[in-house]
């Protein structure tokens, strides 16, 4: 970290008390532009950032050179003190969670109403806290009347609507959420249903034109879901982005929404690695709606909550650690008002308790932000494969050695199914509530996929299949598997298997082999004093 970063930040912290310690730049949030590469080797290593240590106000913003966002409810913010005074401390970065949608902006043709989202970003101004405005695009909360208009005038009104809305905010915004969830979730991602296809590629480009057009300081970005690690999805989000580029689209970066559960979600290795992707198109990137869900892991309410932990400290990490991100933001940060109650089941996703209080996802969030490393203990030594001590074979095929990454790996041949391959049993290693970072290594006798899926046998209940990643494999080199899942059970697993499987190519079923797998597991270093 520069010299002069950690000084301002000293003198910032220490100087202001209760308003966020976070950089108001003339253009707010622009000397984020500065962040640094905390390991840059896209490894697990590395030492981690000072800036925690040097800031006498830990909020989040002060734990990291990036700026720390919340999605704002904005009947919270203006009836409970205690809301608002909590968003004015730890956050540097404010996403309307509503009021900017098109629904609300423009409830029937030609009425406008500004006056939620001017309040709200009027107050943020008071703070020092930059906005990004969300979401221009949008399949969800739109106004009733754009139903009846057919495709041209649909254009139109987009037109109209992406004008009108960024001009009123020209300058005082940071950026854009221009185009959201474009991309559907069934088998070929394609471009999803309504207002995204009736535009296609051309319209949305047309979106960011008319974007920069209206304020040509804001940073215009891509939002959605789904397209956080390296999967189908955000090889489609990938596509699209790069088609955007080719028709013109003045797109300066893409959000990584980040609505993700305790039950599986990328891992750190996968997190970096796609931002860097989409980094190396010159964009810039961020997690945008950041929020983990607990109750799809069986355990107690603390047990829920630790593992919670882990996920945001391994989602700040991936950000902290990357040079192209520049924001992470929660979406929301009180349990007492988020989303996921309505449209999940009732949880607590958010960082803070419904009154206030600071979670163990709070420390693992601003651990995360400042670039501190988990700490993991290993499972099993059997993932070297040298000998196959501790592997079998998942269900069939024929277990053997073959040539390694460097000295010999795991081959499974003879295959008929696709979830034959080599396994290595986990039963009785594992503690109920453990989160497992696994890493593996895959090859493929043919051009296919391989994937890395976690087996769970539990008495009286159905058997569990986690999958913890997939890729395109095949003879010429190794492909890197890794994948984030906690485990909860209530009672104690009779089989837990971690195995390895690949459809057939062409009718036939090629050698699988594995090599270097590590299993570990992520426990979060102890809470510091805030
Ligand atoms: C959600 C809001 O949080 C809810 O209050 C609203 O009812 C529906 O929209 N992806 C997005 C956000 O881009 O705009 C969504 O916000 C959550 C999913």
């Amino acid at each position: 970290m520069p010299l002069d970063r950690t000084l301002s930040l000293v003198v910032m912290c220490s100087t202001i008390a209760v308003v966020s310690c976070g950089q108001a730049a003339e253009r707010p949030g622009d000397s984020v532009a500065s962040s640094v590469e905390l390991s840059g080797d896209g490894g697990e290593t590395g030492t981690g950032s000072t800036i925690a240590e040097v800031c006498s106000v830990p909020t989040l913003a002060c734990a990291t050179n990036k700026l720390v966002g919340a999605a704002v409810n904005v009947e919270a913010l203006d009836n409970v003190p205690t809301y608002a005074e909590v968003l004015a401390r730890e956050f540097d970065y404010i996403t309307p969670e509503n009021v900017m949608k098109w629904g609300p902006l423009q409830p029937s043709p030609g009425a406008w109403d500004f006056s939620a989202a001017d309040a709200l970003v009027a107050k943020a101004a008071a703070n020092g806290q930059s906005v990004k405005g969300h979401a221009l695009v949008w399949h969800r909360q739109k106004p009733g009347w754009v139903a009846t208009l057919d495709d041209a005038a649909l254009l139109d009104a987009v037109h109209a609507h992406v004008t009108t809305t960024v001009e009123h905010f020209r300058g005082k915004l940071r950026a854009w959420d221009v185009v959201n969830e474009a991309i559907d979730d069934y088998g070929a991602n394609a471009i999803r249903d309504g207002i995204h296809s009736a535009l296609q590629v051309s319209g949305m480009a047309d979106a960011f034109k008319w974007a920069r057009a209206a304020d040509p300081e804001a940073k215009l970005f891509y939002n959605d879901y789904g397209i956080e690690g390296l999967n189908s999805k955000s090889d489609a989000a990938y596509r699209l982005v790069q088609d955007l580029i080719a028709a013109g689209a003045p797109i300066d970066g893409v959000g990584f929404q980040a609505h993700f559960s305790t039950k599986s979600y990328p891992s750190l290795t996968a997190l970096r690695a796609n931002m860097r992707r989409f980094a190396a198109l010159g964009l810039s990137v961020n997690i945008s709606e950041l929020d983990v869900r607990t109750v799809e892991v069986p355990g107690t309410r603390a047990q829920r909550r630790a593992a919670q932990a882990i996920a945001y400290q391994e989602v700040a990490s991936a950000c902290a650690t990357t040079a192209a991100c520049e924001a992470l933001t929660t979406w929301g940060f009180t349990d007492a008002y988020s989303w996921i109650d309505d449209e999940y089941a009732p949880d607590d996703p958010l960082p803070f308790t419904e009154l206030y209080a600071k979670k163990p996802a709070y420390t693992g969030l601003r651990a995360g932000l400042s670039g501190t490393r988990l700490q993991t203990t290993s499972v099993t030594s059997a993932g070297s494969c040298e000998s196959l001590t501790g592997w079998s074979v998942f269900a069939g095929g024929t277990l053997g050695l073959g040539a390694g990454r460097h000295g010999m790996a795991c081959r499974v041949s003879a295959r008929t199914q696709a979830y034959h391959g080599p396994s290595l049993a986990l039963t009785g290693k594992v503690q109920h509530g453990a989160t497992l970072r696994v890493t593996a290594h895959a090859r493929l006798g043919l051009a296919g996929s391989v994937r890395m899926t976690l087996k769970k046998v539990e008495d009286g209940k159905p058997d569990e299949y986690l999958s913890l990643a997939s890729g395109a494999a095949d003879s010429s080199g190794w492909t890197l598997l890794s994948g984030n899942v906690t485990l909860g059970w209530q009672t104690a697993p009779r089989e837990l298997v971690l195995y390895f499987e690949s459809p057939a190519v062409g009718g036939s079923y090629a050698n699988l082999f594995v090599d270097d797998v590590t299993i570990q597991v992520l426990s979060r270093p102890a809470a510091t004093p805030m």
